[in-house]
């Protein structure tokens, strides 16, 4: 039998004059969590939590972030030595399968997900009925949410092996996508998988090569490539994990909840801050021009933000940011490339630390802040960025997705609301309005 909660596993919550006792449950590291399911039924009395800034939506194994220290742990190895010794498939492993693989595992699993990387055919069919110049991550929500239509045999999600093969092909198949809604907007011919070289090299040569040629495939872009699909691979429950959650709550099929975990993540506070943080610091130009962009990022009165600054739960340096400031120099310097951006990138982080808006509210480089700086080194266009985070992403949330439909205590995802309308009133007819 379970021991009685402690005092210090209890907490009272007093309405109207009379006491109601809680669980204080306690994870591995992290903030407690107060256990208030039964509040609404023993109480009448709802939470208030918009943006859900003190609320955990579900428990996990998978990813922890201490936003004050600045650590990211995957299934507790630490993002920066994931980063410096892993590879973009051993992480994906470690996120699904929760240790990392033997080397004969890890085998098995690239092996499956290189047999998975080809689309079918008939897609190739559904591109073509997009506009040309239409947005990477436009194209993306709708091939990914097509997949359903494709693969009607990995979408009954009560069969735990319907349910990896689906994850599998939305790891596997997600370089190729990408890479063909950049192939269609140049108008150039989509390219096969070749499935002799790597995860990375592969969606590279998919990218930039052409049928006419053989594509070398560059180490220092490859790695710098796999490096900023690891630090992107999971977030915790973020906005667009927290959709593909909520979307698979009601039993909807793993493709539809990825397809909504991407059309989230393409908002500019979320993914779609790593184009906008490159399009500001190249609108910024010159060193000189910064102190007009941080007055106008402390201007109450403009809506501008310093984009790749700030974190909802970061309130130090994101990890991940540390590493890929470090790998911007070492990227650009191997490639001889000398970018302007990047001066102009380190001035406004050094300025912006100093500054007492930026210090009192705690506002750090994210993530988003360098990582367009190597995608661009690399040869990408802007728009492209939040498709390849979308791309890394895709592990993550299939993670998180078959943790939740694997948890004993999920249920559909269905907030309440502290109502604000109009109450109760009887239909007028229009001509006695
Ligand atoms: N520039 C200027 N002021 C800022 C910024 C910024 N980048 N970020 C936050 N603030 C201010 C904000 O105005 C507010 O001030 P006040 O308290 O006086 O009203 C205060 O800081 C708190 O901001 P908030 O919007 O309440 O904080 P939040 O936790 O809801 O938002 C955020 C977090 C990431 C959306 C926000 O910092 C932001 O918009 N940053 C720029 C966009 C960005 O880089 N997003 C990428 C996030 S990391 C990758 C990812 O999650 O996909």
């Amino acid at each position: 039998m379970a021991d009685a909660p402690s005092l210090a596993d209890k907490a009272t919550l007093i309405i109207d004059g009379r006491g109601h006792d809680y669980t204080v449950r306690t994870g591995t590291v992290g903030p407690r969590v107060v256990d208030i399911r039964k509040l609404y039924a023993d109480t009448d009395v709802f939470t208030y939590d918009p943006g859900f800034t003190s609320t955990a939506s579900c428990q996990s194994k998978i990813t922890y972030i201490d936003g004050d220290q600045g650590i990211l742990l995957h299934r507790g190895y630490p993002i920066d030595q994931l980063a410096e010794k892993s590879s973009f498939m051993e992480v994906s492993y470690l996120l699904l399968h929760g240790e990392l693989p033997s080397s004969a595992e890890l085998d098995t699993f690239s092996n499956t997900i290189t047999r998975h990387t080809m689309l079918h055919e008939q897609l190739a069919t559904f591109y073509r009925g997009f506009r040309r110049d239409a947005h990477p991550m436009a194209v993306m929500c709708g091939v990914v949410g097509a997949l359903s239509a494709f693969y009607h045999d990995s979408t009954d999600i009560t069969d735990p092996e319907q349910r990896m093969i689906a994850s599998h092909r939305l790891i596997a198949k997600m370089p190729t996508i990408a890479a063909m809604a950049y192939k269609y907007t140049l108008g150039q011919p989509f390219m096969y998988p070749d499935n002799s070289l790597s995860y990375t090299g592969n969606f590279l040569r998919m990218t930039f090569g052409v049928p006419a040629e053989r594509y070398e495939v560059d180490p220092v872009i490859e790695s710098a490539m796999d490096k900023i699909f690891i630090l992107h691979a999971d977030h915790e429950q973020n906005a667009s994990t927290s959709t593909v959650r909520l979307a698979g709550s009601s039993g909807a099929n793993p493709f539809a909840c990825i397809a909504a975990g991407i059309a989230c993540l393409w908002g500019p506070a979320h993914g779609g801050a790593n184009e906008a943080a490159l399009n500001m610091l190249r609108e910024i130009g010159r060193p000189e021009r910064i102190p007009e962009y941080i007055a106008r990022a402390k201007d109450k009165n403009d809506p501008f933000r310093l984009m790749g600054f700030g974190h909802r739960v970061y309130k130090n340096f994101d990890p991940r940011a540390k590493v890929l400031s470090k790998a911007a120099t070492e990227v650009l310097d191997k490639l001889g490339i000398v970018d302007p951006v990047l001066d102009t990138a380190r001035e406004l982080e050094q300025i912006a630390l100093k500054d007492d808006y930026f210090v009192e509210k705690k506002l750090y480089p994210n993530v988003d802040f360098y990582s367009g700086v190597i995608l661009s080194a690399i040869g990408f266009p802007t728009s492209m960025f939040t498709a390849l985070f979308a791309l890394a992403r895709t592990v993550g949330w299939v993670a998180q997705w078959n943790e939740m439909i694997s948890d004993p205590d999920q249920k559909i995802g269905r907030p309440r609301q502290l109502y604000v309308g109009a109450a109760q009133r009887d239909y007028v007819p229009v001509n006695q309005r």
